[in-house]
């Protein structure tokens, strides 16, 4: 699939065929996420990739909007690594992008996932709280591991309508404001 037409016709997909996604696909989709950018090349990032279907049908006590997960082949909670981010944890000057990193290989795994004809909803964890902390202790993960995003992945058993245009020229600032 070409780049501008991938980017372009990704949609969530919350319905699953029930069908296995190989290890070495999930590998090159996980791949893909690892070559995004990141804030001075940290690359502070874990992927746990999750198949168990109890888990999966568990999702939804503790994210709410993910009920459609127990039908997923897996899910991929992408982490970040709080010791590794690019941060400052100072008196004066406290910031991290975590988030930010995470978020930018979430969309590169959801896009590399749909070049290969597999559909995925990004979830919200972070900053979630209660989100991030349950998940955590569920999932036994270090204090310094942080639970990003949940991302259900399956073959697709639904066709999403393509959205009319979202293409708002409007919204483009050439110059000045
Ligand atoms: C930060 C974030 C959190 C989201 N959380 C959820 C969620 O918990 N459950 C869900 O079904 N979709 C979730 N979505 C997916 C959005 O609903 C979806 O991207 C949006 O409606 C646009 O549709 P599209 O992805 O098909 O373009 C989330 C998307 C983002 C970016």
């Amino acid at each position: 699939m070409e780049l501008m037409e991938g980017l372009l016709t990704r949609r969530s997909i919350r319905r699953y065929q029930d069908k296995k996604i190989e290890k070495s696909v999930l590998e090159e989709i996980i791949k893909a996420a690892q070559f995004s950018p990141t804030a001075h090349n940290k690359q502070p990032w874990e992927f746990l990739i999750i198949e168990d279907k109890e888990f999966l049908a568990e999702l939804r006590h503790i994210q709410r909007w993910t009920s459609f997960a127990k039908d997923a082949a897996c899910v991929i909670i992408v982490c970040g690594d709080i010791e590794k981010s690019f941060n400052r944890n100072k008196e004066d000057e406290k910031w991290s992008f975590i988030d930010v990193d995470c978020a930018i290989a979430t969309q590169s795994l959801m896009l590399a996932a749909w070049s290969k004809g597999i559909g995925s909803c990004y979830c919200g964890a972070a900053p979630m709280q209660r989100v991030v902390d349950t998940l955590r202790e569920r999932l036994d993960l270090p204090e310094n591991i942080r639970p990003f995003a949940i991302v259900p992945l399956g073959y697709p058993a639904e066709t999403p309508k393509q959205p009319d245009d979202r293409y708002k020229p409007e919204k483009i600032h050439w110059g000045k404001w």
